[in-house]
């Protein structure tokens, strides 16, 4: 039996190897590497695809978080809230940026945070301080910020996240690192925030031959401060105005996202196709839930995650497929509250009952553009066999 993986990106590089190392061509023959036309030509591709204001490149997702969380002026020490149901980078981002995780719940049928969350824990976790804005009850912390994740690519509430925050004296970072192309409302990252961090990880929906990030903002000053970040904090060539890092974007990251960006939306249209598929083969199996898209949101299923109901089910299933050579994955099976890496912060943490089960109950199937019919055909054979039964 021919093995499905979970991800193939052998197969997106075979429909479009000429196309790609054209683009790359001239790069190697101006030996031009370092930021210049190419990457400022995919920043202003970048902003005009997504509509927005201002768009810089930087070398990966993480640093996209970093800067775009020192750039918000996060002060050593304060808080920034922060699910504790997603990727490590989410939250040690805040720690290395100088501030501390508060970590928070999801929603355990979007597995996203919502506004009313937010609300309750500021509500029920946090008084406010002398300067307004909430202090937490367990910590004692001055909470300046929140880190708004969109999971698995389907964002959460902006708006709604927007006016909790903002009642609060608090401002937003978002996490796009998943959800390149995604919309809320007809809106996309950035929108109701400082800033949205993508990640051009090459397994993400946009994914380049490496490391590579960037940042939207609708702020032009945020903007050229991040700009300046990314070089060593210079405007001008050895003038150092700040302590900056170098974090920028490949040239050569830059002309191949910029050749991809141009099929992200055939990608993510056959990545919609796929998950409609898979809702409507197991939307009436017991003992599972399909990815809940809300009604406003355009979902462009960077993951296809299932919920898989029952003790130790969820293994017995990942089993079962890895036995007919079907790749599947659990993001995330910690989670981030029980990291070694944040075991400082415990004592401040409550309890988050849905990221603790979640981590129990999530499977991804393959749902990579060029994953065949008849591939999908035995992917859902299996899990329908398994889970009917
Ligand atoms: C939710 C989330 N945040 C942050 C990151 C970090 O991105 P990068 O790997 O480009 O640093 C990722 C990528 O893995 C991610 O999925």
């Amino acid at each position: 039996m021919t093995p499905i993986p979970f991800f193939d990106l052998t197969r997106q590089f075979a429909s479009m190897e000429n196309e790609i190392l054209e683009a790359i061509l001239p790069l190697f023959k101006s030996q031009q590497f370092i930021l210049g036309p190419a990457v400022s030509d995919f920043e202003s591709q970048f902003a005009k695809t997504f509509g927005a204001g201002n768009a810089v490149g930087v070398s990966s997702g993480t640093d996209a978080l970093i800067l775009s969380l020192i750039v918000s002026g996060l002060l050593k020490g304060q808080g920034v809230v922060v699910p504790s149901f997603t990727f490590f980078a989410s939250a040690s981002s805040i720690s290395l940026a100088g501030g501390v995780p508060v970590f928070i719940d999801v929603d355990p049928l979007s597995f996203l945070l919502t506004p009313e969350i937010l609300d309750r824990f500021l509500r029920e976790e946090t008084r406010p301080g002398p300067d307004g804005r909430p202090v937490t009850r367990r910590g004692h912390r001055t909470v300046s910020g929140v880190m708004a994740v969109h999971l698995y690519g389907q964002m959460m509430d902006m708006e709604g996240l927007y006016g909790v925050a903002k009642s609060h004296g608090l401002w937003i970072i978002e996490d796009a690192c998943q959800s390149v192309g995604a919309r809320h409302s007809g809106h996309s990252p950035g929108a109701f925030s400082n800033a949205a961090a993508y990640s051009f990880f090459p397994t993400k929906n946009l994914g380049g031959a490496g490391d590579g990030g960037m940042i939207t903002t609708e702020n032009s000053e945020l903007a050229d401060h991040l700009r300046r970040l990314r070089v060593h904090g210079s405007r001008k060539r050895y003038e150092h105005e700040e302590l900056g890092t170098n974090a920028r974007l490949d040239a050569l990251q830059a002309k191949i996202l910029s050749v991809k960006l141009d099929h992200l939306f055939a990608w993510t249209e056959r990545r919609r196709q796929i998950a409609d598929r898979y809702n409507e083969s197991f939307q009436s199996l017991p003992g599972v839930q399909c990815p809940k898209a809300h009604k406003e949101s355009f979902h462009v299923y960077h993951q296809y995650t299932l919920k898989v109901e029952g003790k130790g089910r969820r293994d017995e299933l990942r089993d079962i497929l890895s036995e007919r050579g079907i790749g599947s994955e659990v993001y995330y099976p910690i989670p981030l509250h029980r990291q070694k890496a944040f075991s400082a912060y415990i004592p401040e943490t409550i309890p988050l009952p849905a990221s603790e089960s979640l981590s129990e109950k999530v499977l991804s199937l393959p749902v990579f553009p060029e994953l065949s019919d008849d591939e999908q055909t035995r992917v859902v054979e299996a899990v329908c066999t398994f889970l009917g039964r």
